[in-house]
């Protein structure tokens, strides 16, 4: 196992480059499986939710060629198989948009349930009601599968209950080549919603409407292969933002869309970093304790619940009192309990943490609960006295490339380390 070991109180400056989003790559990758033809993907990031989606669209069938170091050429002509098992999907959350694009392309699919982060309750109830509204008929296996049989799927009205991200991916999957007019309704508006129905309309899709609370999907015959540059990380962006903040630094961050950061830097203006947008950059400077805020998370453009406990985090260090509430997730706090290690004070009741800022966090033995709160556990360790260990650090791995690499280059002292081989070598040189 590996773990990182991190030395706190270096100030981050420099440039830093902003990887492709996971969570549009994580659907693209998946809708490759709707073309006819090969498509030719760039501004892949290269971490394990990609890696996990590439596995399992290859054991589908699909041929996957690597040209470059960001870019996949992906043809999912000969794949056949409509059934994806247990042991792949567990790994990652976005595996349930093999549905979509199962059925998409075959009029039926059987997918085990996803894994992913646990941040309370996941319920898939949005996405069935999608896919029966367009005539499809779902069922749940005592084994987890979910079966959906839709030998005629047809364009229709899909009013979302709930704002979700998920299910609206799903549901213009699926309904992308299903004859007639689907409109979904309640619509998720986030940036990686715009990029897939930017990457299905490359296809020959139409798709009209993403980004907006109503999106207009006809039906077309076939989808084409193409050539698609996937958009920048919104919350890899967002994560280096409140680094270099929260460790009262100067940092350039490059590559990255200013408009899908605006509530992030809007956060941190509000706390006292000076943050200067250009065309495809921001740079965030930070030169005093940053000032209490209040943040509750929101569907786009609201905050973003995946900048919740890094931006939480850099409150911890804020002076005064902040109130943080949660109400996308149920249980999306689980980290606090490690800051409070680091003699943090934040109390967290229900959907809210309060949190009463102190001068300085101190090293400790930590863990990265999921992914974010693992990114939370980095700028921690980085703003703090000391030295910490971050543990289960693969759940930083799913969704951050090369973050040791892109953090030293900053300044940061971090090392990888693997455990417990290298401490009980290190115990015994001493002894
Ligand atoms: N919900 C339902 N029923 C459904 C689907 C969702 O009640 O059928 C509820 C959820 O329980 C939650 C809310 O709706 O309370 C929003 O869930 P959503 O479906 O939007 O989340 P998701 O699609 O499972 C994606 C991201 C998450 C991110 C959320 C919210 C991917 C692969 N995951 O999850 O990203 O937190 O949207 O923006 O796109 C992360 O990257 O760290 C991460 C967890």
């Amino acid at each position: 196992m590996e773990k990182f070991v991190v030395t706190g109180g270096r100030r981050l400056t420099g440039e830093v480059s902003v990887s492709g989003a996971k969570n549009a790559v994580v659907a693209i990758l998946p809708a490759t499986i709707l073309a006819e033809d090969v498509c030719r993907i760039e501004n892949i990031p290269n971490i394990s939710d990609v890696t996990a989606m590439v596995k399992i669209l290859k054991t589908m069938g699909a041929q996957v060629r690597v040209p470059n170091r960001t870019t996949l050429e992906i043809d999912t002509r000969h794949v056949r198989s409509f059934v994806v098992e247990h042991e792949l999907t567990r790994q990652l959350r976005a595996s349930y948009y093999l549905i979509g694009a199962l059925i998409g392309r075959f009029s039926r699919a059987r997918v085990a349930m996803p894994g992913g982060c646990y941040l309370g309750l996941r319920p898939i109830d949005q996405h069935i009601k999608g896919f029966e509204a367009l005539g499809a008929d779902v069922t749940m296996e005592e084994n987890a599968m979910v079966h959906v049989e839709a030998p005629a799927l047809m364009g229709n009205s899909v009013y979302l209950d709930v704002v979700s991200v998920g299910a609206t991916i799903n549901v213009m999957l699926a309904a992308v080549k299903a004859p007639g007019l689907t409109v979904i309704e309640n619509a998720a508006k986030e940036p990686h919603i715009v990029d897939l129905a930017n990457f299905l309309n490359t296809m020959g899709a139409d798709v009209r409407g993403a980004g907006t609370d109503v999106i207009k999907i006809r039906g077309v015959k076939r989808l084409h292969g193409c050539e698609y540059s996937i958009i920048p990380d919104q919350i890899e962006a967002g994560t280096y933002m409140v680094a270099a903040a929260a460790t009262r630094g100067d940092v350039l961050v490059k590559n990255v869309i200013p408009k899908h950061l605006e509530s992030i830097t809007a956060k941190l203006i509000e706390a006292g970093a000076t943050v200067e947008e250009y065309d495809e950059a921001v740079r965030v400077k930070m030169d005093c304790r940053p000032g209490h805020c209040n943040i509750k998370t929101m569907p786009h453009p609201g905050f973003p619940t995946d900048m919740q406990p890094q931006f939480s985090t850099f409150l911890c260090l804020a002076k005064g009192t902040s109130i943080v509430s949660e109400s996308v997730w149920d249980n999306r706090f689980r980290y606090a309990e490690q800051l409070q290690r680091m003699g943090a004070n934040i109390h967290v009741n229900g959907k809210s943490a309060v949190i009463e800022g102190v001068e300085t966090l101190k090293g400790a033995p930590i863990r990265a609960d999921d992914l974010r709160a693992g990114a939370a556990m980095l700028i921690a360790a980085m703003s703090a006295k000391g030295v910490s260990e971050i543990e289960e650090i693969q759940h930083i791995e799913r969704g951050y490339e090369n973050v040791v690499e892109k953090l030293r280059a900053l300044g940061a002292k971090i090392e990888r380390r693997n455990f417990p081989d290298e401490d009980e070598d290190a115990q015994r040189t001493a002894g």
